[in-house]
């Protein structure tokens, strides 16, 4: 069970998912996942977002709990995505008053999803809009594409808290406390950057202006849809949205390859001993066709350096690895110094292809090392020049 009164009048109500293995059927969950939902209880009683439809029982059973048989009046949708809407239909059978408030397009994609089409259950809201609920005032505030085009937040005012949605959101379940100060929060800091990169890294011009636009705001606590409450390392969690949705990065370098016969391997773990004679202490070496994208996406959005190396396969790049340049691509990667190699046989694709992928990506090449077969010693002493050039190139990002 999660309940925990988090401010006065203000309940956590939300579930631990630790049954599913891939988040969007593509993002590893090894901490697993919380659904945060939250009750406002004052004149009016309000629920903000809802959780998975696979564990509305038990959040049903916390409502009522909270509730302690009293009506829900509203609820609150703050971004629509089925791990947030899941139970809306759940919740209005059980509570056949409530009216659902949401912004024109959550309503149109609630009626999509769930066949909801009864106009009676829904309040439509806008930028700024208020709802008065007795001594507490909702204000809910449009922030599009953090994480779709409907996402807003909702603030009250009186104990200064928002709920914010995807945004400040992180994987891993809670287990037990719900509050940042309450527990050891290492394990969400780690699980921020996979969740930053995985899920929300293509829309950082988005999440900067939706920080733009709260900044003004004062604020105490954020009540986000997944992971902690964060009121102690508010400041941190802030901060570290901000770095990442402007492509700010730290000292370090991601190498990541793919290989067939080892020869592109060979020339990755010389890249990695020269950046370690460089003195870079951060140095993330992946074989693409093993590791998680998972992982290496928020590596790579966590450091400033990026080596790719990626053999010619049917005359286009090596699968894990342009699987990766797309990934990369998709969340219009920026600020990195990045160098490319890959080994050929026959005739090289990689050389051209990491070229167009560096040009479509907007991120010159330190270097784009050609490589027949297992390659020379001049390669080996290119690859030294790549790995000395990006280290370089990193002080100056
Ligand atoms: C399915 C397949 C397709 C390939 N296609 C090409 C190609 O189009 N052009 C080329 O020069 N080499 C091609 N090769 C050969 C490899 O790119 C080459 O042997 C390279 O050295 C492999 O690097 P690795 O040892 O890092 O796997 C292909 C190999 C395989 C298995
Ligand atoms: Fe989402
Ligand atoms: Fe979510």
């Amino acid at each position: 069970m999660n309940i925990k009164e988090i401010s006065g009048g203000i309940y956590y109500v939300g579930v631990n998912d630790r049954t599913t293995q891939r988040f969007e059927g593509l993002w590893p969950l090894p901490y697993g996942v919380s659904y945060n939902s939250y009750i406002i209880k004052s004149d009016k009683n309000v629920l903000v977002d809802t959780v998975e439809q696979s564990e509305a029982g038990l959040f049903i059973e916390n409502i009522e709990k909270v509730l302690g048989g009293k009506d829900l009046d509203y609820l609150v949708i703050n971004h629509m995505e089925p791990d947030h809407s899941g139970s809306i239909v759940d919740i209005v059978n059980r509570y056949p008053n409530v009216k659902i408030v949401g912004n024109a397009l959550t309503i149109n994609m609630i009626k999509g999803f769930y066949r909801l089409e009864n106009s009676n259950h829904y309040l439509a809201v806008k930028d700024g809009d208020t709802i008065n609920i007795g001594d507490k005032t909702l204000k809910f505030i449009m922030t599009p594409m953090v994480h779709w085009p409907e996402t807003m937040m909702t603030y009250v005012c009186e104990p200064a808290i928002m709920f914010t949605g995807d945004a400040f959101g992180t994987f891993g379940a809670l287990n037990g406390a719900v509050i940042d100060h309450e527990m050891n929060t290492d394990v969400y800091f780690h699980e921020m950057y996979r969740y930053y990169s995985n899920i929300v890294g293509k829309y950082g011009v988005h999440v900067q202006k939706a920080l733009a636009k709260v900044a003004g705001i004062d604020i105490k606590m954020i009540c986000p849809t997944h992971g902690p409450v964060w009121v102690e390392e508010f400041a941190r969690v802030v901060e570290l949205t901000d770095k990442l949705s402007k492509g700010e990065a730290e000292d370090g370098v991601v190498i990541v390859y793919g290989t067939m016969y080892g020869n592109t391997a060979r020339y990755a773990e010389i890249a990695a001993q020269r950046f370690a004679e460089n003195g870079i202490k951060n140095i993330k070496v992946y074989n693409a066709t093993f590791a998680e994208i998972s992982d290496i996406l928020a590596d790579i959005f966590r450091y400033k350096g990026l080596v790719i190396g990626g053999p010619t396969y049917s005359a286009n790049l090596f699968p894990p690895i342009e699987a990766l340049l797309k990934a990369l691509e998709v969340r219009e990667l920026k600020n990195k110094a990045l160098g490319v190699f890959g080994s050929y046989t026959w005739a090289s694709s990689a050389t051209k292809l990491f070229h167009d992928y560096s040009l479509r990506l907007g991120l010159p090449l330190v270097s784009n090392v050609e490589i027949r077969q297992r390659g020379s010693e001049q390669n080996e002493e290119d690859i030294r020049m790549m790995a000395d050039n990006i280290v370089h190139a990193i002080k100056l990002l």
